[in-house]
């Protein structure tokens, strides 16, 4: 049978968890993919945290060692940050391993450059689980909506702070109590700013746009508001009114271009995306065709997170053979022909 050797940078919330899922579900993963998907190695810093996990695979705290052993087919990338991470990527890339990342900060960042090495060494780069979490929405604006002139996105996209919005609402709670349990649930970023000045929101929304819109990621143009000047009394005068308050990511197409913005928007009570609760996540997308279709599911936690670095790893045993055209994302306008617009 075939075999795909998998590495893994970073065996965290995240790593844990795709460790776990791949190991569980495994006759289930071979049996869809035809292929045998084996962890051979993982880097971490916390050494006997990582041994006492992955007792099947060899354990390192250097993650150079794991992008250039030549055992390894595809390297998973989970460090998170986009210096080192982009660093440890590009050596995958140029070693000519595959890549599944669930890192929307090097991808909204470095996206662009990452794709260009991996057409050019003819790799996959796949990064599903940096949007979102488990729902597969990168699949969908690619793949179950490829016939679709794309009009916008809209969504929940960050957990933590529809958490915070949650929990404010339902327990009249201030946002830093809030705060300190999304971080013990496994939810919030290493710096919880990115959740809650709607950072993590924009990278993600970065990401959507490109995929959506075909053109290259363009986080400087999204403007990007959080949530930290929201108060108790916002949150209840919205309630009176018949609205709730969500954290929006929102790209559409406009007459000048594209638009990417983040920032709390009032929802009224009744429509579904008002009623999307706790960490869970909820993208909105338009199309010409299709009409709005909804998708809904968990957008942060170890194994939501996890089920799409798996689905992501199955793709790529598929893809082995693929083309070039097939292993790395349409972004083929360039900001003159898909017109940017700063607001
Ligand atoms: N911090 C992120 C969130 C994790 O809260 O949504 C998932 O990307």
């Amino acid at each position: 049978m075939k075999q795909l050797n998998v590495g893994i940078l970073g065996l965290g919330t995240v790593g844990g968890g795709t460790y776990t899922v791949l190991k569980r579900n495994a006759s289930e993963i071979t049996r869809r993919t035809g292929v045998a998907i084996n962890v051979v190695q993982v880097a971490d810093r916390n050494l006997a945290n990582a041994k006492a996990l992955a007792t099947d695979a060899d354990v390192t705290d250097d993650a150079f060692a794991v992008v250039n052993n030549p055992a390894v087919d595809v390297v998973v990338e989970l460090i998170g940050g986009y210096t080192l991470s982009r660093e440890l990527v590009l050596k995958a890339i140029a070693n000519k391993k595959h890549v599944v990342t669930a890192n929307k900060a090097l991808i909204a960042l470095h996206g662009n450059e990452i794709f260009a090495a991996a057409k050019a060494n003819n790799v996959i780069v796949a990064f599903e689980a940096a949007v979102a979490g488990g729902i597969p929405i990168i699949k969908a604006l690619r793949e179950g909506l490829g016939a679709n002139r794309v009009e916008w996105v809209a969504g929940i996209i960050n957990g933590t702070t529809n958490f915070i919005l949650t929990e404010m609402r339902e327990k009249g709670l201030n946002f830093a109590d809030v705060l300190g349990e999304a971080q013990r649930l496994g939810y919030a970023e290493a710096d919880p700013t990115f959740d809650v000045e709607g950072i993590d929101a924009a990278h993600k929304l970065t990401i959507m746009s490109a995929i959506a819109f075909g053109m290259p990621m363009k986080f400087e143009q999204a403007y990007t508001e959080g949530i930290t000047k929201l108060e108790q009394v916002d949150i209840k005068y919205a309630e009176e009114l018949g609205y709730r308050v969500k954290l929006l990511g929102i790209t559409k197409r406009t007459d000048n271009g594209v638009e990417l913005r983040v920032h709390p928007t009032l929802i009224p009570e009744k429509r579904l995306v008002a009623n999307v609760n706790g960490a869970m996540n909820a993208v909105v997308v338009k199309g010409d065709a299709v009409g709005p279709t909804l998708y809904y599911g968990a957008g942060a936690g170890a194994e939501p997170t996890a089920s799409a670095v798996v689905a992501d790893l199955m793709d790529v045993a598929r893809l082995i053979d693929a083309t070039s055209a097939q292993r790395v994302p349409y972004l083929a306008f360039q900001p003159e022909q898909v017109q940017d617009l700063a607001i």
